[in-house]
């Protein structure tokens, strides 16, 4: 199975080594625990991602085939992953975002990549108060199968090494 250090440009392998161990520092947290997560997650987990995930405990079907997939750990609540979680990935159906993250307390040291298809950043903003950083993804569930592209926006250099797991 290929994974990030076969990628053509990431052939230098000290290189590739310190992406990784940079990816691997990064705690991700996941609301919404379906079947995008699983893809995304099987994706990054493909490429080398080996840090810390914790699943928000909506959908027990999928969070513990993650939880035995892909070593993934099932936190308490949504809030329990923010307080242990820096990038956090958005992932419920977007009629269910104000729902899902209404009364979460966000900080600055969270980064947030939101897949919520049709949600604009700027209302993503007015419901994620006091968040670092706010970034939309776009990719498709072939990810967790075989690497491909990832549409990001706005640019994030310091999310390149975890992203790059799932794309090329
Ligand atoms: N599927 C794809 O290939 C794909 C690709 C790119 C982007 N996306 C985007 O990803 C998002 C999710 O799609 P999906 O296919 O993964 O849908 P899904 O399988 O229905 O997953 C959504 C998850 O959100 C959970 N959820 C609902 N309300 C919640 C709440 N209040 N707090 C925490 N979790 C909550 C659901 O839990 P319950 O099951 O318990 O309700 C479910 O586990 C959508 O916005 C879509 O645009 C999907």
């Amino acid at each position: 199975m290929r994974s990030f250090a076969d990628l053509p440009e990431y052939d230098d392998g000290v290189a590739v080594t310190m992406q990784m161990a940079r990816a691997s520092m990064t705690n991700l947290g996941v609301i919404g625990t379906g079947q995008f997560a699983l893809s995304f997650i099987g994706g990054l987990r493909r490429g080398g991602y080996d840090g810390k995930v914790l699943l928000a405990p909506r959908n027990a079907d999928v969070a513990g085939t993650l939880a035995r997939k892909h070593g993934c750990m099932v936190a308490r609540s949504a809030q329990a992953v923010l307080a242990d979680a820096d990038l956090i990935l958005l992932n419920v159906r977007p009629e269910y975002a104000e729902a899902a993250l209404a009364n979460l307390r966000w900080e600055r040291r969270h980064t947030i990549l939101s897949a919520m298809a049709g949600i604009r950043i700027d209302d993503l903003r007015a419901l994620l108060p006091g968040v670092g950083g706010i970034h939309l993804i776009m990719p498709g569930s072939y990810i967790e199968t075989a690497p491909g592209p990832l549409p990001l926006y706005p640019p994030a250099p310091g999310l390149m090494p975890l992203l790059s797991c799932t794309g090329m």
